[in-house]
């Protein structure tokens, strides 16, 4: 099968597209799904990267996205069928409940191989089916991004109507934690770095927009937008660099659903704030295989869709990423398989 791995520590020179060989029949409780289309996320970039994340020997297949059909299916699989169409968890063990050190280390394209990949064999258990409404392209992109966002927005403190969320950028989990705002009838404010993406997220519904390359007080504007309360949720992308602002910016008693690292994994927080302001501060690792079941039903309901910045072809991989690395998208990149 045709694959890519991380086979060194270059960067994107060490991504190497490969032959694999093909997968043997699935024992049982598995399957092996023919994968069709695969999302990146910014993880996956600082992985091949070396940058994070990646435990244990090389080479690895990357990414933990995907979607596709089920080729084969082992004994004991229960109702499914070749050719049915699903999406991949990005843990396969994490199927309901709490998180746990197990589950984490299941997490496909980091500590295991990923999806980047012609045939995956996964339990059973763990797929989860697609209603004839969404594409693969599509689905490919919910497993990190959106249920990353769903289990902030919608599990560990559920947004409601009139609230307000503060999204930070414009890449794949902020652009859905902005469609999961809005479709619970929240206002979204938005940061981004430039004025074509404060014009996209406006398209997109956000209600205002703050370009922070013009004004690094986001915080500021963001309690000016809220008459000096601050806001209910902030789904916080930044890390390090970020989340004090995020800890101003949050109104008392507010919910910051703390998700990335893209300014770095150790600050100094002003931690007072915390609980002087009795912030509810919940650390977010994707989610379970329900959350994404939640995700791909919300889809259908709610009427959303993803946000696709631009498709590849399997070869055209190293673009795909190289587009992620430029920070000029807005959503997601899909790969074709
Ligand atoms: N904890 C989890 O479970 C989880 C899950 C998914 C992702 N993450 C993490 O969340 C972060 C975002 O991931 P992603 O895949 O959504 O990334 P992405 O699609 O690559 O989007 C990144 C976007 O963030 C904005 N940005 C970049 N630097 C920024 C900064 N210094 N301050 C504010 N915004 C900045 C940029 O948008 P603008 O140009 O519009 O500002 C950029 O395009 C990453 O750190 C990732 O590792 C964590």
């Amino acid at each position: 099968m045709k694959a890519y791995q991380i086979t060194g520590k270059d960067g994107l020179a060490s991504l190497e597209r490969v032959e694999l060989e093909d997968p043997t029949e699935p024992q049982r409780g598995e399957i092996t799904v023919r994968v069709r289309a695969c999302s990146l996320n910014y993880r996956d970039y600082m992985n091949v990267m070396g940058l994070h994340g990646i435990s244990g020997p090389l080479p690895r297949i990357p990414c933990s996205d995907a979607a596709g059909e089920v080729l084969a299916v082992g004994p004991d699989c229960g109702g499914w069928l070749p050719g049915q169409r699903v999406v991949i968890p990005f843990m396969p063990t994490w199927l309901e409940g709490e998180f746990s050190r197990e589950h984490s280390a299941a997490a496909l394209g980091g500590a295991c191989d990923g999806v980047l990949r012609e045939f995956i064999t996964l339990p059973a258990t763990s797929i989860v089916p697609l209603p004839d409404g969404i594409s693969l392209d599509a689905a490919s992109t919910l497993p990190c991004a959106a249920v990353t966002a769903w289990q902030a927005l919608r599990v560990r403190r559920p947004v409601k109507a009139g609230e307000t969320v503060l999204i930070l950028g414009s890449g794949g989990v902020s652009i859905f934690a902005l469609q999961l705002a809005k479709a619970a009838g929240a206002r979204v404010l938005a940061t981004t770095s430039c004025p074509e993406k404060a014009a996209r997220l406006r398209a997109l519904g956000a209600d205002a927009v703050h370009q922070y390359r013009n004004d690094p007080a986001w915080d500021e504007w963001a309690l000016a937008q809220t008459g000096g309360v601050g806001v209910d949720h902030v789904v916080e992308i930044g890390g390090a660099q970020t989340l004090n602002r995020s800890l101003h910016a949050v109104r008392f008693g507010g919910h910051i659903a703390l998700i990335g690292v893209l300014t770095g994994t150790k600050g100094e927080i002003n931690t007072v704030q915390v609980l002087r302001k009795g912030i509810d501060l919940n650390g977010i690792y994707v989610g379970s295989r329900a959350m994404l079941a939640e995700v791909v039903d919300a889809m259908g309901r709610e009427r959303w869709q993803p946000v696709i910045d631009g498709t590849y072809e399997f070869d055209q991989a190293i673009e795909a990423f190289r587009r992620l690395e430029s920070g000029l998208h807005v959503g997601k990149l899909v790969i074709r398989v």
